[in-house]
Order: C-alpha cells, then sequence, then structure tokens
C-alpha cells in the first residue's frame, strides 16, 4: 500500500497503546483498527478531536466549507442532502429519471416530490438530461439533483446547471458517488454544487462504504443535521481511516492516459470519465463476462449490452495491458438500442404484481431495473416493453421487484 502522508486517523490507531484489553464494543474484541469511540478516537456524532480535524482536512481539499466523513455510504450521504434541501424549503426537486434509487427513496422518506427528467436513451445507455430539459424540470421545481459523472462515465452539463440554478435562486446538489477521483479537476462536482457526495470508495482506494458529503455556504449547517439524522452510531474505523488515506491518495495520470489508449483499443465508449472503461459486446455480453471471470478479471457490471470495467489510481498498468489483451479478442455484437418503452396510459390506482412473464404491456407502478448498477430499466408509469422484460430476466440481480415479481397497476378498474 502506498503511503499517504498526513493522515490523521490512521496515526492515531497505530499509536493504540500494545496493552489493550477491550472491554467494549466490537464483540470480537480484538485490539487493532476495529475499535469503537474510545477516549482517545473521538466521536463520529460530536466529533471534537480526531475526526473533526480530519473533516476540516477533508472539506479543505475537496473546497467544501463543511465535509462529513459516512461509513454507510452515499445513500447515507444522499439521504442527508436531501433532508438538507427539505430543510432549505424544497418541495420538489428535480432529478434525472435514471437517478440512483437512494434518490427515490430519500425523497419518498422525507416528503419531496421528484420532477423526473426523462432523458434520451442512445446506444444502449440512458444518457444524461439536456440543458433544455433540465431548465423545464427546474422551472417546476424548487432544487435540482444531478448525478456526475454516471455509471457510463459521462458528467451532466453542470457549468450550465451552476448558472441556471444561481440566476433561479435555487440549490444544485450533484450524486458524485462515482466522481471521488475528480476532485482537483474541472470536473469536479464541489466545483459546480451547494451540496454534494463523494463516493469514495468505489473510484478511489477506500474499503466498501467509504463516503463523503459536503457542503457550502447556508447549506452546510442544514446538512449537518441530515448527517446527525442518517449517520450511523456505530461508525467502522477502517473505514473512515480509509477515506482520509483515499482522499489525500494522489492522482495517476500515467493510468489515466493508460485508460484512454486502453479504450481506443479496446473500441469502448469514448466517454470522458478515465475511470470508466465501457465496452460493447452486445449479445455477446454474458459470454465475454464468462471468458474474463474464467481468467480471474471481475467487471463492475454487465447491463447485457456493455461490460463495466471500473478503474481506480491503484489499477497498474500491466493489469490493464492484460484486460486489454484478453477482452481485444473476443467477439461483439452491435448493442441492442431502444427499449421500446412508451409513457403508460394511467399512473394511479391499485397496485399488484405479477410475474416478470406476464408484465409486457403492463403499466409499471414501481422503478425497477438492473443492480448493480442500480439505475431503472423500467420506470414507474411506463408500459413495459418485451426488451424491458428480457433485460430483467437475464440479470442476475436486480431491485424494485418483489419477489421476482413487478409492481404494475391494476388494470380491472
Ligand atoms: C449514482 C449512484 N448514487 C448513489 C449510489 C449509492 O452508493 P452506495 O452504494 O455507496 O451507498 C450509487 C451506488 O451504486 C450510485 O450508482
Amino acid at each position: 500500500m502506498k503511503r499517504v502522508p498526513g493522515c490523521r486517523i490512521a496515526r492515531m490507531l497505530r499509536a493504540q497503546k500494545r496493552r489493550h484489553l477491550s472491554f467494549h464494543t466490537p464483540g470480537h474484541k480484538r485490539a487493532g483498527a476495529d475499535i469503537t469511540e474510545l477516549s482517545y478516537s473521538d466521536a463520529l456524532y460530536a466529533p471534537c478531536g480526531v475526526l473533526a480535524e480530519t473533516e476540516r482536512d477533508i472539506a479543505r481539499i475537496l473546497g467544501a466549507d463543511a465535509a462529513f466523513l459516512l461509513t454507510d455510504g452515499s445513500t447515507c450521504g444522499i439521504y442527508a442532502v436531501i433532508f438538507a434541501l427539505r430543510k432549505g424549503g424544497v418541495r420538489r426537486l428535480a432529478v434525472p429519471a435514471h437517478a440512483h434509487c437512494s434518490v427515490f427513496h430519500a425523497c419518498e422518506a422525507l416528503g419531496v416530490r421528484p420532477v423526473c427528467m426523462r432523458g434520451e436513451r442512445a446506444a444502449g445507455i440512458p444518457l444524461q438530461p439536456s440543458e433544455a430539459e433540465i431548465a423545464r424540470a427546474l422551472s417546476g421545481a424548487d432544487a435540482l439533483l444531478l448525478t456526475s459523472p454516471d455509471y457510463y462515465g459521462y458528467f451532466a452539463p453542470l457549468a450550465f446547471a451552476r448558472e441556471l440554478c444561481a440566476a433561479a435562486g435555487k440549490p444544485l446538489a450533484v450524486d458524485g458517488a462515482h466522481g471521488a477521483h475528480l476532485h482537483g479537476t474541472p470536473q469536479y462536482a464541489g466545483n459546480y454544487a451547494q451540496l454534494w457526495v463523494d463516493g469514495v470508495h468505489k473510484s478511489l482506494p477506500a474499503l466498501t462504504q467509504g463516503a463523503v458529503v459536503s457542503a457550502r455556504g447556508a447549506w452546510a449547517e442544514r446538512l449537518r443535521e441530515g448527517v446527525r439524522y442518517f449517520r450511523t452510531t456505530s461508525p467502522s474505523y477502517p473505514i473512515l481511516a480509509s477515506v482520509e488515506y483515499a482522499v489525500r491518495y494522489p492522482r495517476n495520470e500515467a493510468l489515466e492516459r493508460a485508460a484512454q489508449s486502453a479504450k481506443r483499443a479496446l473500441g469502448a465508449l469514448d466517454n470522458p470519465d478515465w475511470s470508466k472503461l465501457v465496452v460493447p459486446f452486445g449479445a455477446y455480453a454474458d459470454e465475454a463476462q464468462r471468458f474474463l471471470e474464467a481468467h480471474g478479471i471481475y467487471p463492475e457490471f454487465n447491463d447485457g449490452n456493455y461490460i463495466m470495467f471500473y478503474l481506480s489510481p491503484v489499477v497498474r498498468r500491466r493489469q490493464l495491458a492484460r484486460l486489454v489483451r484478453l477482452a481485444a479478442k473476443l467477439p461483439r455484437a452491435a448493442v441492442t438500442g431502444e427499449d421500446g418503452a412508451s409513457d403508460g396510459a394511467s399512473d394511479a390506482g391499485r397496485v399488484e404484481t405479477v410475474p416478470l412473464a406476464l408484465a409486457e404491456g403492463r403499466v409499471c407502478a414501481r422503478a425497477c431495473g438492473i443492480f448493480p448498477p442500480c439505475v431503472p430499466v423500467v420506470l414507474a408509469g411506463e408500459r413495459v416493453s418485451a426488451p424491458q422484460v428480457r433485460r430483467l430476466q437475464r440479470a442476475v440481480h436486480t431491485y424494485g421487484l418483489c419477489d421476482g415479481e413487478m409492481y404494475v397497476y391494476a388494470e380491472d378498474e
């Protein structure tokens, strides 16, 4: 593991006394990094020691007025952001229809109405909402939330969104679950938003669930309150230490350049985020995944068209070269374009569940999709098409279904 200077939490954990007899949680009773909030380790609920100093350092690094360490993933950050928005008077929030499910869950739980930007699809992937669509949605909402970058490595039009929100006097929030590696670059969400989430564990070398949520201006105090509601009172110190390590981790520009060459060599999507290598295999996607896994290469996800390989600054160039060597040999088919969904005739009434095989033609009542990436295949209110049913049937993991059945509006009333 590369040495990264200045990591306060790791230093505090290393300084632990050798004779440490644990009469505290966790129940495994081993000394080491996995401790609880002790006299010397500060307390995340009301930090005033090493954790407070680390959060201040991270805020400085990310350009925020306040930043909060999270050990419960970006999901916790999304809840805290939407809580802060609600507290600041937001009742209707413009969001991309393909936002992560946590956005819709938080809106539902907190009484915020999502104003969906449906967005276009092209070559089988959901596109970022256009400027016109954002402007239209914001005119009927009190705030805007964008996802940037998305799972396919595309950025939302953040500069435009910032101008638009500033002119309308409405806040901009960004779900940067896939963008923590961008701080210090012009594409970083924190250059534009009042509130934003960094999914540190996804694209930087942090342990799973490590994240940061940040804010500036008056939003910082509202966010602090939200974080208090949703953050665990038993944070994992290994995760906390890893988040600090990862935020301080330097860029790997040689790898960033190698990733762009790998994209060209593999005919991957020409997306602007170096860390997402998205290769079109079309109908051969499952076969390609099986072949690569048989050679010890595990991608992030296979959406039935594309296989997505997630990079971070710790990937070695020779590892990337091995991926390119193996993936370049594999057969490809054209990606299947659109999924044929159309707006449903009704979006209200009694909800029932039907087996996927019977869902074609029905109006979906609850968004459902493939997990990961946890973005919907079918949106609530859409009339379900055969290709959508097939994508869900082929998926290894799904969300939004109930024991494999889809929520649809009843037709009998
Ligand atoms: C765009 C986006 N936002 C938020 C999340 C939630 O992140 P986490 O799994 O860290 O809670 C995800 C997870 O995949 C995501 O893709």
